[in-house]
This record gives C-alpha cells, sequence and structure tokens, in this order.
C-alpha cells in the first residue's frame, strides 16, 4: 500500500519479504535505468533479503552491476576486509561476491586506516569525485539512528569517526561472539553526507521498528532523532512491512 506522510512517500508491505521485494525492485530498475548509478548501500539486518533478490535476479536476469558504484554507509574502526563482523566482509558475501560488479568500484571505509581521520576526508572526497550518490539505501536503529549517527547527530555531520552508544553496541553484540568484542568506535558517513543523496530509501521491517518509524514521520526533525533529519531531504521513500508501521 502507497500512502503520502507529510514529506515521505511511505509504502507499507504486508511482510518483511514484500519490503525487501519493493526496495530490490526499486535498486533494480535504477541500476537497469542507469547502469553507471552511484548507489549507497547498508549492512545489518534489514536489507538482507534485498541483497539476496538482487543476486537472484542477477542470475536470472542479467540484472547487469558492471558498471555500478557503491560506497557503503559505515564501518566498525579495527577490523579489517576479511574480518567477519567488518561491513566489507558482509557486503562481498551478501552481494558483491555473487554477482558482476567491479570490485574497484565497491567503496567501504577503511576501519583499519593508520589516520582514521585521513581515511574519512579520503571517503567524502571520493563520493565527490564519482558525482555523489544517486540512490542511498538505509536502515534505522531502534534510537533512531541512521549508518551510526548516533542521537545528537548534527545535521551537517560529514563522513567522520563516532562512538557508538550502549544502546547500539548491545544490539549488535548478536553478531559477535561475546558484547566485549564489538568495536566501541566507526567510521561513518555524516547525516550532511547522507543528505546530499538524490534519492534516499530508508527501510525498516519488525514491531521493533515501529516506534522509530513513527518518531521520525511524525515528530519534528531533530538531532535527537537523526532519521527525522530526513524530513528536510526532497525525495525520501521510506519501505516498511505492517510490523514496523504499528
Ligand atoms: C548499517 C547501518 C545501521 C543499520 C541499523 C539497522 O550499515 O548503518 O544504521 O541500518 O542499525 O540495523 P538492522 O537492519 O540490523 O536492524
Amino acid at each position: 500500500m502507497k500512502t503520502e506522510s507529510t514529506w515521505a512517500n511511505l509504502i507499507i508491505c504486508d511482510t518483511p519479504q514484500d519490503a525487501a521485494e519493493e526496495v530490490a525492485q526499486q535498486i533494480a530498475k535504477r541500476v537497469r535505468e542507469s547502469p553507471m548509478c552511484k548507489l549507497g548501500l547498508a549492512t545489518g539486518g534489514t536489507p538482507v533479503e534485498t541483497y539476496k533478490r538482487l543476486v537472484q535476479w542477477h542470475r536470472q536476469d542479467d540484472l547487469d552491476f558492471s558498471s555500478v558504484t557503491t560506497f557503503n554507509l559505515d564501518e566498525y574502526v579495527g577490523l579489517g576486509p576479511k574480518h567477519p563482523q567488518s561491513f566489507r566482509r558482509f557486503m562481498d558475501d551478501q552481494l558483491f561476491d555473487h554477482v558482476n560488479i567491479n570490485l574497484l568500484n565497491t567503496f567501504v571505509p577503511d576501519g583499519t586506516a593508520s589516520d582514521q581521520e585521513q581515511e574519512c576526508r579520503r571517503y567524502e572526497s571520493k563520493i565527490q569525485e564519482t558525482g555523489g550518490i544517486d540512490l542511498q539505501l538505509l536502515g534505522i536503529g531502534h534510537n533512531g539512528h541512521i549508518a551510526f549517527n548516533e542521537p545528537g547527530a548534527d545535521a551537517t555531520s560529514r563522513t567522520r569517526v563516532v562512538d557508538l552508544t550502549d544502546e547500539t553496541i548491545k544490539k549488535n553484540a548478536r553478531f559477535f561472539e561475546s558484547i566485549d568484542d564489538v568495536p566501541r568506535t566507526a567510521i561513518t558517513m555524516g547525516v550532511g553526507t547522507i543528505l546530499e543523496a538524490r534519492k534516499i530509501i530508508l527501510m525498516a521491517t519488525g514491531p521493533g521498528k515501529s516506534e522509530a518509524i513513527k518518531t521520525m514521520l511524525n515528530r519534528p526533525a531533530t538531532s535527537a532523532h537523526p532519521a527525522s533529519l530526513l524530513q528536510t531531504h526532497p525525495n525520501v521513500t521510506v519501505v516498511v512491512d505492517q510490523a514496523a508501521a504499528g
């Protein structure tokens, strides 16, 4: 079901699978219409099914990623590309290793760079050099974070090193052997970086996200809930399942 929120194009799907299908279709359409498009990508549990469908369509329908460039939102500081919980490894496993993308055109911040500040500047410049992101995929944290922009993040923030909140560390501990293994800092695109994408799709599934979605859609834009800062963007689509729609 498509419905209008005051500022976003809101699509409520029956199931998480339908939401994954909807988002994958929008990404595939963009790739077909603009083979050289620049995609901003997210990790986490939410987009996994979406990436599965893109892989499936690449295999079945020749969905062609050969000229696509991608930029990921974030990476843990200290985790190298082969670390099982690094976001680079996640992207390789979920998408890049299964489609015909040129790995040289897939960018994820380098969490092991010796100079992290320089790495953040390099990442920003790389996005600018390629002409900016056409379509940015986002998930949302229970506390309203987008990428690793935790509550308090400024609307103008750029790619930088951030401390993760205790809540995010606890939530992400499910992917690690123990909570002590979860890195405490990460490199993240800033809210300002994200807002420069020409189109944004935020997706959320499951009842645990319904409060965050409600606040994002209906409360005034505030840094206390970084996803609500998307209200200032002219082209945002929010795709949720019934559970996340509350
Ligand atoms: C991932 C990211 C995060 C997640 C968010 C939701 O690259 O930047 O903001 O999108 O934490 O995570 P899941 O999908 O695991 O609920």
